[in-house]
């Protein structure tokens, strides 16, 4: 039995996050240039059935069996080791490294354990589909978001651009035209789970403003998508900028996230708001290719704990 290695990527969300949790659209792509990634490697001379789990990236160096059932590693190994019907583990080495950051809204946790399913099932001879790779994606998904709407495991499965509703069927969008954002970090860590409860709680105690909010927030990702699908991608950044008042207006934009939206705008930005969970963690920001380097600088020097430019494409070149 050979070691095997599988990699995920990073993604980001480029309109109607947290809408999406209710129902609404949401666009998203892949960041192939950060991954996660899982090897396994055989150990013929440890017990039967003894599974190391090495994170170095989070400190964990563990057996199996002394994680708790709610590990998000721990059930990503034992799910998938159900699913292909090898219930009784050969013993081996999982090793999980990630170049993508912790808790910042570019879906860390979701590329984790697509990597590791996507090991696992290859190294015990049952390679996983992705439409099955995301759906077991999606469980572990549930631990670090509770409610989560589907869009990260499918963004980072698929490793494509999606136009994504939750409970359907995934789109892929056509991007004929690639075009250059920026995503800088606010540095402060920010667990969606808690951003997504919280304005549960602000919907639960009057559903219409929210409801009315997510509605404009489906009609931007409507023209995102036309504009994207059409080759006008430059055109983007008035929506951005609506898009994040809206998410501002829910509440989960935070002091930090506004300091780098505005920063970026006067800086000459296309456009700017937040993405993901929000209340901190990552914000991204449309630009012309020659303006980066001022406006990485107005980033920086606004509190952005790191900015990195990517390109948004059909499909991964890298
Ligand atoms: O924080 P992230 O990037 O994992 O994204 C969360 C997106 C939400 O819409 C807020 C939640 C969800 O599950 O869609």
């Amino acid at each position: 039995m050979p070691a095997v290695a599988a990699t995920a990527p990073a993604k980001i969300i480029l309109f109607g996050e947290h809408a999406v949790v209710y129902g609404r659209p949401a666009i998203a792509a892949p960041i192939h240039q950060l991954r996660a990634r899982a090897v396994i490697s055989p150990e013929p001379f440890h017990q039967v059935g003894e599974v190391q789990i090495q994170a170095p990236d989070v400190g964990l160096q563990a057996v199996l069996a002394d994680l708790e059932d709610n590990h998000p590693l721990a059930m990503a190994v034992r799910l998938t080791a159900k699913a292909v019907g090898v219930p009784h583990l050969p013993a081996c080495t999982i090793r999980i490294t990630s170049t993508i950051p912790i808790a910042s809204g570019l879906g860390s946790g979701a590329a984790v354990s697509v990597a590791v399913i996507r090991a696992l099932s290859a190294f015990l001879g049952h390679p996983m589909p992705d439409s099955e790779t995301s759906q077991l994606a999606f469980e572990i998904d549930k631990l670090y978001h509770g409610t989560p709407s589907g869009i990260d495991n499918t963004t980072i499965t698929f490793g494509l651009p999606v136009f994504f509703e939750r409970d359907r069927a995934i789109q892929l969008l056509r991007l004929p035209c690639p075009f250059t954002i920026l995503i800088a970090d606010t540095g402060i860590p920010s667990l969606t789970a808690a951003a997504v409860n919280d304005l549960r709680i602000t919907w639960l105690a009057d559903p219409l403003p929210c409801e009315r909010i997510f509605d404009s927030i489906a009609a931007i990702v409507m023209k995102a998508r036309d504009l994207l699908e059409t080759g006008k991608p430059e055109e983007l950044g008035p929506l951005m900028n609506e898009n994040h008042k809206h998410l501002s207006d829910l509440g989960v934009s935070s002091p930090e996230l506004e300091r780098l939206v505005d920063a970026a705008l006067n800086a000459g930005a296309l456009g700017a708001k937040l993405s993901g969970g929000g209340k901190g963690g990552n914000m991204i920001v449309l630009v012309d290719q020659g303006s980066i380097p001022k406006i990485s600088e107005a980033l920086s020097r606004a509190g952005a704990s790191r900015t990195f430019a990517t390109t948004i494409i059909q499909q991964n070149q890298a």
